[in-house]
């Protein structure tokens, strides 16, 4: 048996959007995910969030089963647009008891809440005044954040502003999730806004929150190689960390934009002006690491079709549909992250605040779902962050994603990520061989090493 740090947090992740439904109930706002999911076109099968899991009226429920699995953390995100239907002004009361007494829930079960602010649903009012591209975005999103944790904040601690600001990239230059922009400009000036937001919003909720305020950002880092020993493929492969991670994790832990940065995107440029940096808030409380991936980089001008499986092309990894090919799970990818991060990022406390995997094909047959393969996954994804933790590194928790099957944004319903099952039809909730798993890893606070 592998044990943890006492205290370790086992956790899952969700979002608002993609586990509560209700999209219109009880006075909250449209989100750009509401209004992006209700075009045709946009999600695979016109899947939309509207009722997803009906966590909204279910969330006892889920609590309680998240008890059941001995869990002592849950990670979830608030729906900006369900507080503040406008995303700034008159706080919608039904909306932010729904939050309240959720919070409320979990705490009764000793589950300690992970709050994100920000998981991609921008309301739409905001938007249809220029989103996150308007200078003004930041301060919306820190009077948001100082309202929550004016209602929150006594019983809140942990804070995750901004969730994958990554998204810059697929939302507002590849156009294939919300808000659907297709520009490289907007991309870099919602980049620009992110950094700029999480700092204001650091402050606000340090200065809102109660005593023990702790604020982080969930950035989403793949392991990245050169897909060969070329100098090319070298200079490709820091040229693409500098665009998909530094471009956040410096800010956020430096407090600037670094040289590398700088001279990947020269499109950043025009959209820094003078004294911005002031408005980051360096360093993060704890660090969110967000890992899904391995990725080989190959500076090679071919056709994804053409290079080795799991080998993606460097020149459309931020320009064109079809980015990179981010195929290949690997748990030595985590290690060398968290290695890297804590060394490299002044010995940061860090949480693995989404890690996991789907398999459209999970189906419940007398009673149980048979997923191994996801067994295998997270217990090669813990083992080499043990590994992490034997090494020094300080790591406290781990959410896997995620505790429900839900609503894989421009992919719809079809991967299920879930360490529970969900039928969409009923309702129902059935826990995976892997939830079962996790939950013994919980009470134990361990993984068991070998196979079973
Ligand atoms: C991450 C997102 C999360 C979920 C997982 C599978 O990039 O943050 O909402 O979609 O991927």
């Amino acid at each position: 048996m592998l044990a943890f740090p006492e205290g370790f947090l086992w956790s899952t992740a969700t979002a608002a959007y993609q586990i509560e439904g209700a999209w219109n109930e009880d006075g909250k706002g449209e989100s750009i995910w509401d209004r992006f999911s209700h075009t045709p076109g946009k999600v695979k099968n016109g899947d939309t969030g509207d009722v997803a899991c009906d966590h909204y009226h279910r969330f006892r429920d889920d609590v309680a089963l998240m008890a059941k699995m001995n869990l002592n953390a849950y990670r979830f995100s608030i729906g900006w647009s369900r507080v503040l239907p406008e995303g700034t002004g008159t706080p919608n009361e039904k909306g932010i008891a729904f939050y309240d007494e959720l919070v409320d829930a979990l705490l009764d079960n000793g589950i300690r809440p992970l709050v994100t602010l920000y998981h991609w649903d921008l309301p739409q009012t905001l938007e249809d005044k220029g989103g996150l591209q308007n200078r003004d975005a930041p301060r919306w999103f820190a009077d948001y954040a100082r309202l929550m944790a004016e209602r929150l904040g006594d019983r809140v601690k942990d804070w995750i502003t901004l969730n994958e600001p990554v998204y810059c990239y697929s939302g507002y230059i590849q156009g294939n999730i919300a808000p659907g922009i297709r520009d490289r400009a907007a991309g870099m000036a919602v980049a620009h806004t992110n950094n700029r937001a999480h700092g204001l919003a650091k402050r606000a909720l340090k200065n809102a929150g109660g005593d023990g305020t702790r604020v982080s950002a969930a950035l989403n880092m793949s392991d990245l190689a050169p897909a060969t020993d070329s100098p090319e493929d070298a200079a490709a492969c820091e040229r693409v960390k500098a665009k998909k991670i530094l471009l956040f994790l410096d800010p956020m832990m430096k407090g600037k934009y670094t040289r590398p940065v700088l001279d990947a995107l020269p499109e950043l440029g025009p959209h820094i002006r003078p004294g911005d940096e002031k408005d980051f808030d360096a360093p993060m409380d704890f660090l969110g690491l967000n890992f899904y991936h391995h990725v080989k980089i190959s500076d090679s001008p071919v056709k994804p079709a053409k290079l080795a499986p799991g080998v993606a092309p460097a020149y459309d990894q931020d320009a064109k549909k079809g980015e990179a090919a981010e195929t290949r799970s690997d748990p030595e990818g985590l290690y060398r992250l968290l290695t890297w991060l804590y060394r490299d990022y002044g010995q940061p406390e860090i949480i693995v605040t989404e890690n996991g995997m789907s398999r459209p094909e999970d189906a419940v047959a007398d009673g149980r779902v048979d997923d191994r393969p996801r067994i295998d996954f997270y217990r090669s994804h813990l083992a080499a962050a043990h590994r992490a933790i034997q090494d020094g590194v300080n790591l406290t928790g781990y959410c896997a994603w995620s505790l429900l099957d839900n609503f894989e944004w421009g992919s719809g319903f079809g991967p299920r990520f879930g360490l529970v099952h969900v039928d969409y039809d009923t309702q129902k909730r059935t826990v995976k061989d892997s939830g079962r798993w996790y939950a013994e890893c919980a009470e134990r606070n361990g993984i068991n090493g070998g196979t079973a």
